[in-house]
């Protein structure tokens, strides 16, 4: 039997590098990184930043009724406390709609930060999306919460204080408003209110780095592209339900694909589902566990890894690769990755889908920490700018972490961030029209790396850059070694 499986894995090993090979020019289709969200400057400029770490910890918050109960709120309610929250706090706040559903409700993000309306050059926008399943509100609620946190602790407590200061926060509470409307309180399995109006998964619409998604792109899962490809986001968390668990990249794997044609014999199938439910590691998977442990290991239950149900799996620390668990296609997580490089994990918080409203309480205690700090992790690892030999910022410079072959773009204030836990690192950045350049640096654990890189213009016979600024991030590295190549 071991035999047997080892060869049979050796095939889909094979099998999977074709793939791998076959689903390179999906990526060639995806849109390149062209952060907007705040109108132009004149010169940039890097304010130190103070390191997080020696503040005290946030306080709870005490719910304060009379602006938002512990109860669900539906659409209506949701759109009535935004627009009263945005209008009391106009210095920490700005809501805006990134399209609507298709039954025409709007998809509201509230920005929470010290600088709402314009992005604070140097510093990251981080996100949260909650309720992408109708039927899953419970993050829905939590991000409500959150809100109402930050700005009534805002000049009370120091941590959210400075996080506010140093990061531009984004949040979406509902991504699917119609599969809530349909959506029953009480309800903790099944699918009723799952997916939007048309019936489509919203979490399985994205376009998927190992396979081709044929689902048409519906409104909902479009706003969020769009979104994503005008504001560069470091980190994002998507709130679900269903499950107690933190979910990392990548949620898709090489061999799913294989699944549907050989599990017609049910004595393979059992094999093959083994292979399939492999983990499906991305070379940042050291960063996605680390952030997966900060939501888990602040969180009152989820770190200790109890199964929801004896028929459910127990997680270990509450973490998992989301392949690991169950491979999907099309899944929100691994677009963030691999298109923007934005880091982004999957937070399933409740075990009932729909709990009793008389339980969020609860849940806004247990998640409440994990919300907060999850979001500070923003501010580990490398940030910088690139320049051209003027001094002047470039905008789509394409870095990589060496090593780490899913790379990233630097915005139109030739800003970047990654997110690396403490080492010595390499980057490879380079720009069209500019020398391809490698620099060194560590990492800290204390505050973020600041690195700043100027780029030299290319001699004629590098002109193969150009080819570089039409290609987004998993095909860089190939570029990038063909630039190496005429270096050489
Ligand atoms: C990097 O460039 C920014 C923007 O010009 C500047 O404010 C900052 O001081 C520079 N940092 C370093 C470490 O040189
Ligand atoms: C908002 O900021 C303005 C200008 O800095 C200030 O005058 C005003 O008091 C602030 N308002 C609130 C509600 O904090
Ligand atoms: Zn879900």
């Amino acid at each position: 039997m071991i035999l047997r499986k080892t060869i049979a894995g050796q095939l889909l090993q094979l099998l999977a590098l074709i793939i791998i090979h076959a689903s390179c020019h999906t990526l060639t289709s995806a849109k390149t990184v062209n952060p907007g969200g705040g109108e132009l400057q004149q010169q940039p400029q890097l304010e130190q930043q103070q390191p997080i770490q020696g503040l005290p910890e946030p306080r709870a918050y005490m719910p304060d009724s009379q602006n938002l109960d512990f109860v669900y709120h539906d659409h209506e309610e949701l759109t009535r406390f935004l627009r009263a929250t945005s209008a009391r706090y106009p210095n920490l706040t700005a809501l805006y709609s990134i399209g609507k559903s298709i039954q025409g409700r709007d998809l509201w993000v509230m920005v929470v930060s010290s600088s709402p309306y314009e992005h604070m050059i140097g510093k990251p926008d981080v996100k949260y999306v909650g309720n992408i399943h109708g039927n899953e509100p419970v993050g829905r609620e939590m991000l409500l919460h959150l809100i109402q946190y930050f700005v009534t602790s805002y000049s009370s407590d120091q941590y959210v204080k400075w996080l506010l200061d140093n990061t531009r926060i984004h949040i979406l509470p509902t991504m699917n408003p119609d599969g809530y409307a349909v959506s029953k309180e009480g309800t903790c399995d099944g699918g009723q209110g799952r997916y939007n109006a048309r019936g489509f998964d919203l979490n399985r619409n994205f376009p998927d780095y190992f396979k081709q998604n044929n689902k048409r792109g519906q409104p909902e899962t479009d706003a969020v592209k769009d979104w994503i490809s005008k504001i560069q986001f470091v980190l994002s968390g998507s709130l679900h339900g269903g499950a107690l668990v933190a979910s990392y990249p990548y949620d898709n794997t090489p061999n799913s694909r294989l699944l549907k044609g050989i599990c017609r014999s049910s004595a393979l199938c059992a094999m093959f589902q083994t292979y399939s439910a492999a983990p499906s590691l991305t070379p940042d998977d050291d960063v996605l566990k680390h952030l997966s442990l900060v939501y888990a290991r602040n969180h009152a239950k989820m770190s200790r890894g109890v199964a929801c149900k004896s028929a459910t799996p127990a997680f270990e620390n509450g973490i998992t690769n989301g392949a690991a668990w169950y491979p999907l296609t099309g899944g929100m997580q691994d677009y963030n990755y691999v298109w923007y490089g934005c880091m982004e994990i999957t937070l399933e918080i409740s075990c009932c889908k729909f709990p009793p409203a008389y339980e969020l309480k609860k849940y806004w205690e247990d998640n409440q920490l994990s919300l907060i700090k999850f979001l500070a992790e923003a501010h580990r690892g490398v940030q910088g700018f690139v320049f051209d030999p003027a001094g002047m910022p470039i905008e789509r410079a394409s870095i990589k972490i060496k090593g780490r072959d899913v790379g990233f773009q630097t915005t139109k204030y030739g800003e970047f961030w990654r997110i690396l836990l403490p080492g010595y690192y390499k980057a490879e950045v380079f720009a069209e029209g500019f020398a391809p350049r490698e620099v060194e640096f560590v990492i800290v654990e204390q505050h973020p790396t600041l690195l700043n890189v100027t780029l030299q213009s290319s001699k004629p016979y590098l002109v193969a850059s150009s080819v570089a600024s039409s290609v987004t991030t998993a095909k860089t590295r190939r570029v990038n070694d063909k630039l190496q190549l005429a270096a050489d």
